[in-house]
């Protein structure tokens, strides 16, 4: 029980690789809560773990807009006390042209993958800082380091993650608090489906490159994420772990 008395908050765990944060944090000792746009997904996960005598809180929140998450941070306080753990995950893919884009898409999509994870934090560190104690980890992407065509603003956002993890790490690690990141490979999860389903070549071609001849389940994500907020990790601060079979360190075919 790596997270007994603890309170983790988790956005857009109504879903993949989040739900399984969720999950294997339960699993873990953890009381969480986790926010979310897709409410039906949301009510119904809650629902499913609840019925399973897990301490489990979905409140509907909306990662890009302050407002709606703050609300959704001070429900789950209000339901289970001072979040002690936080996990960013809410993320969605951006696959546009550079000269097409709008400033408007630019901005909707970096307030999902980017701005939450700076106004998330916003909301957990105070109560952290007073208790000199806490863990937050900030679910990035290969794409910070490697990527593909079409998917510059995905590419900067996720490498932001990564700057901002590593930031946090040095100004709050005198507070107690542990700031990581995840970069996951290939997760099969709704959002990779929708990926694939926009050419019939993507997912034979994704498999091809894994080193391990495999995409990973969610579940393979989440341990590593417990793992990283848990005491057992006491000494690891402003790292990337990649999660990703070791796609990164392939070069060429
Ligand atoms: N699946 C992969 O292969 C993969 C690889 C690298 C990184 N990631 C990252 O992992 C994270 C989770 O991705 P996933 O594959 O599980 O995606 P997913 O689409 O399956 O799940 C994401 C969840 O976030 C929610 N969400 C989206 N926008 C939100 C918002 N504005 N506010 C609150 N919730 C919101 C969605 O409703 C969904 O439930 C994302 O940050 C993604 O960029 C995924």
């Amino acid at each position: 029980m790596k997270l007994a008395n603890e309170h983790l908050f988790v956005t857009g765990g109504a879903t993949g690789i989040g739900a399984a944060i969720v999950h294997d944090a339960l699993e873990q000792g953890a009381k969480v809560s986790f926010c979310d746009t897709n409410i039906e997904a949301g009510m119904a996960y809650q629902s499913e773990l609840i019925s399973s005598g897990a301490p489990a809180f979905f409140h509907q929140g909306d990662v890009s807009q302050f407002e709606s998450l703050e609300k959704s941070f001070n429900a789950s306080v209000a339901h289970f006390g001072n979040v002690t753990k936080l996990v960013n995950n809410a993320g969605v893919n951006a696959n546009y042209d550079a000269v097409t884009m709008t400033d408007q898409q630019w901005n909707d999509f970096f307030n999902v993958d980017l701005k939450s994870v700076w106004h998330t934090a916003k909301c957990a560190l105070p109560a952290m800082r007073a208790a000199k104690n806490g863990a937050i980890v900030n679910i990035s992407s290969l794409h910070a380091s490697m990527t593909i065509p079409g998917y510059f603003p995905y590419a900067a956002a996720k490498a932001g993650v990564i700057g901002l993890t590593k930031n946090l790490a040095l100004d709050e690690g005198k507070n107690g608090i542990r700031v990581n990141a995840i970069s996951p490979g290939y997760i099969l999860t709704p959002l990779l489906r929708s990926w694939f389903d926009t050419a019939p070549h993507l997912e034979q071609a994704a498999l091809d490159v894994q080193p391990l001849g495999r995409m990973a389940q969610p579940s393979e994500v989440a341990k590593v994420v417990s793992f990283l907020l848990s005491n057992e990790a006491s000494f690891i601060n402003g790292a990337e772990i990649m999660v990703d079979g070791g796609l990164h360190t392939r070069f060429a075919s």
